[in-house]
């Protein structure tokens, strides 16, 4: 502990940048803080050096044999003229690296650099390393962790996450995504965590937690990203990119939040959306991404741009009418890093040299980049080896937890009393699209070595070991299921107790035939190509038929809800699904989550979301149509029962105050479970329209059959608050509904001034 003299006098040698002996003090040194070292180094570089730190480059060296004894020559002649850049320091960060050694010797270049400032390495790392050339931990997809309602579980993800990515030479996580879905025909919904801001703005913290630490100080920290700023989850028809047109009011309501909350928790990039928002680009957006995310948001940290975005204010935006146009207007917007390649550096070069970028905007956005270089100590730790490799990827700890998060995702949505399947079956088949795939995956993963995964076939007949004949009947494709194949299933199920058929979507990020993730969107709700057909062949064959969804985003099908005897919505559950999936229709553990996403009725039924405004059907619904969604946000069945009790609500509170209540739950089934206990209000009479129910809180718990349990909650006054007629937060008087469940229990409570 240094004393007030001693501070003093160090801050004197500091500000002065020379050491108690008189030396001029270095960037090296790494005793001096990351502030300080940012001052030092800047003052030594020039403008081509400073620029280079905001433009990124791709790696793409999959094709590189990193094993070999040549493989720098052969990588550093892959990469071109990048190879050179890197050494000029005209390159601060590097996207798409494949390997370990391919890091190191990016890394190896830059130290041959004047300065020698180490590369940022940025990857999609979004429910694991999953980008990543070897086998890693894949973990069940944000959907999942959102149905989970378990945000320990996001945050402890995205802590292994970050180690198997420091491991391997990276540094930063672009992740999470915190948007709010609002068209479930979006094809990145499995990259979400749905449609309730208070669930993702509570998912996405956890995340930039575990990504972060407390400052991002340790070797087993990355920096995140929260993205994409905002409305992708509202675009025209869930069109990946297309503009988002969205009220200011809505905008304040219920897509910004999350983006508050990560700033909150520290998170230190941004990446800006590829859509307009109400006719201004997102990466052009000052009054947004300057006015608001930093000056009164307080974000500290830098923007990254989304791929090619910035050229795209010329070529898909047509707000400009250059490349070099759009360079200054992304800059001077507060653009700082952009993604990706050739271009962006000489035109701000020449921007900066005729005066229409002020040198003090570059300076801001390099000051930025290099406090993390420092901060993330690779100055000190620019290199990684494979014994480091191999002791952290597929860690024990990890790949518990990659089972847990499929476990924890499993979303029962109906059942007639077929689940949990019986010990002593005579004869299961299984069949579908998924029932053997690496779908399981979901999107940001790249197909896994056989022995990383298991799938729902394997997790069947490691479930049934003996005793039960499981057929299996392989479908080879998600859209076009085979006359041959449809036959065979038929037949199969015919001599069938019960027909397991693993069904829904493809989000494999390189897989040829993926049906939905990025720039993959959906024009229909239900299950893709004919898959319905195979189900009406198990129905009519008198089998009992359990379905099992594999998916991204909702799918939206009545048929099923009517005719299929057990849904399990499963998510994308990552490398353990098939276990957990088998596990959940064995019995052996007890499904627990919950909808993060309302399931509409049909593609038809858009927009669908639980937290509508009171007029959304004041005068009726659809023609002969049901205009209530097949299952709304926060829904899921169990195997045992629950029961609320002694909801105990003050009947007034003041306008400043927070709520505190409790209430007992029971398990009155005769089974284990997790219940997920929501609490949502509704502001009963307001002075602009309130939706009829809001989350505020929830808890996950355990209870063993009989057990009881007492939870107390606080929910904060700001929960009470609404935008006024005037875009003022005020917490009105009057009365609030507050609502357990789905609506499990409701009691009134009086608001006074
Ligand atoms: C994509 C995605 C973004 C991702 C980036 C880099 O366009 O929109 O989420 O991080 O490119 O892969």
């Amino acid at each position: 502990m240094i004393s007030a003299i001693q501070r003093l006098v160090l801050s004197v040698f500091l500000i002065l940048s020379i050491n108690v002996h008189g030396e001029k003090l270095s960037y090296f040194d790494e005793s001096l803080p990351s502030e300080k070292r940012v001052e030092l180094l800047m003052n030594e570089m020039t403008l081509d050096e400073k620029i280079g730190q905001m433009c990124q480059f791709v790696g793409e060296a999959s094709d590189i044999d990193f094993d070999s004894k040549d493989t720098k020559s052969n990588y550093t002649l892959a990469l071109g003229a990048r190879a050179g850049m890197i050494k000029e320091g005209k390159i601060g960060s590097f996207l798409k690296v494949s390997a370990y050694q391919e890091a190191n010797i990016l890394q190896s270049l830059a130290e041959e650099s004047r300065l020698k400032i180490p590369l940022l390495i940025a990857t999609d790392a979004i429910h694991g390393h999953g980008m990543y050339m070897g086998p890693t931990t894949i973990y069940a997809t944000q959907i999942g962790l959102a149905a989970s309602f378990e945000p320990e579980l996001a945050e402890l993800m995205a802590e292994y996450t970050a180690s198997e990515m420091r491991a391997t030479g990276f540094h930063w996580a672009y992740s999470p995504n915190v948007e709010v879905v609002r068209d479930a025909r979006w094809g990145r919904i499995g990259e979400t965590f749905g449609e309730d801001p208070y669930l993702v703005t509570e998912m996405g913290n956890a995340m930039v937690r575990g990504y972060q630490g407390e400052n991002f100080d340790t070797p087993t920290n990355v920096i995140a990203s929260a993205k994409h700023f905002v409305g992708g989850g509202i675009a025209y028809n869930g069109v990946n990119g297309a503009p988002a047109d969205v009220s200011e009011r809505t905008l304040h309501e219920i897509f910004f939040p999350p983006f508050v909350g990560s700033i909150e928790n520290g998170v230190y990039t941004i990446m800006p959306a590829h859509n307009e928002i109400n006719g201004i680009p997102a990466h052009a957006h000052h009054e947004y991404l300057t006015d608001l995310i930093r000056g009164e948001w307080g974000f500290d940290g830098f923007y990254i741009s989304d791929w090619m975005d910035i050229q795209r204010l010329e070529s898909a935006h047509k707000i400009v009418d250059s490349e070099r146009e759009a360079d200054k207007v992304a800059v001077l917007a507060g653009m700082d890093v952009h993604m990706q390649g050739p271009g962006f550096f000489e035109n701000v070069k020449s921007l900066v040299e005729n005066g229409e970028i002020p040198i003090s905007r570059i300076d801001h956005a390099v000051s930025k980049i290099l406090f993390a270089k420092f901060q993330l100590g690779l100055f000190e730790n620019r290199y990684t080896n494979k014994q480091f490799v191999e002791n952290t990827l597929l860690k024990d700890s990890h790949l518990e937890l990659a089972l847990k998060t499929a476990q924890k995702s499993m979303v029962l949505l109906k059942n007639n009393g077929v689940l949990p399947l019986k010990k002593d079956l005579d004869r299961l088949v299984i069949t579908g699209p998924n029932a053997d795939h690496q779908a399981l995956l979901g999107e940001w993963a790249r197909v896994q070595p056989d022995n990383n995964v298991i799938t729902v076939l394997e997790g069947i007949r490691e479930q049934y070991p003996k005793g039960t004949k499981i057929d299996y009947v392989p479908i080879a494709q998600h859209h076009k299921i085979t006359r041959s194949e449809l036959s065979k299933v038929a037949k199969a199920a015919k001599r069938a107790d019960v027909v397991i058929a693993v069904m829904g979507e493809n989000s494999l990020r390189f897989d040829k035939n993926k049906t939905s993730a990025e720039n993959v969107d959906r024009p229909t709700l239900n299950l893709i190509g004919n898959q319905i057909e195979l189900l009406e062949k198990i129905k009519a064959s008198g089998a009992k038929l359990v379905v099992v969804l594999v998916n991204g985003g909702p799918i939206a099908s009545e048929w099923l809800t009517e005719n299929a005897d057990a849904i399990l919505e499963a998510w994308e559950p990552g490398m353990f699904g098939g276990k957990a999936i088998a596990e959940t229709l064995a019995g052996k553990i007890n499904p627990g989550g919950r909808l993060p996403i309302t399931v509409p009725r049909s593609v038809g039924h858009l927009q669908s979301f639980y937290n509508h405004k009171p007029s959304a059907f004041h005068r009726g619904g659809f023609y002969l149509s049901s205009r209530k969604p097949l299952y709304y946000f926060g829904y899921g069945l169990s195997y045992t029962s629950f029961e609320y009790s002694n909801l105990s609500v003050p009947v007034t509170m003041s306008t400043d105050d927070n709520l505190s209540f409790s209430i007992d739950i029971t398990n009155t089934g005769d089974m284990d479970g997790d219940e997920v206990v929501l609490i949502y209000i509704n502001d009963k009479v307001s002075s602009v329209t309130t939706p009829v129910r809001k989350l505020v809180a929830f808890k996950r718990i355990h209870l063993k059959r009989g057990e009881k349990q007492t939870l107390n909650f606080t929910i904060d006054n700001k929960n009470f608050a609404l935008l006024d007629r005037y875009m003022r937060s005020v917490v009105e008087p009057g009365e609030f509904e507050i609502i357990i469940g789905d609506r499990v229990k409701v009691q009134t409570i009086n608001v006074q001034l």
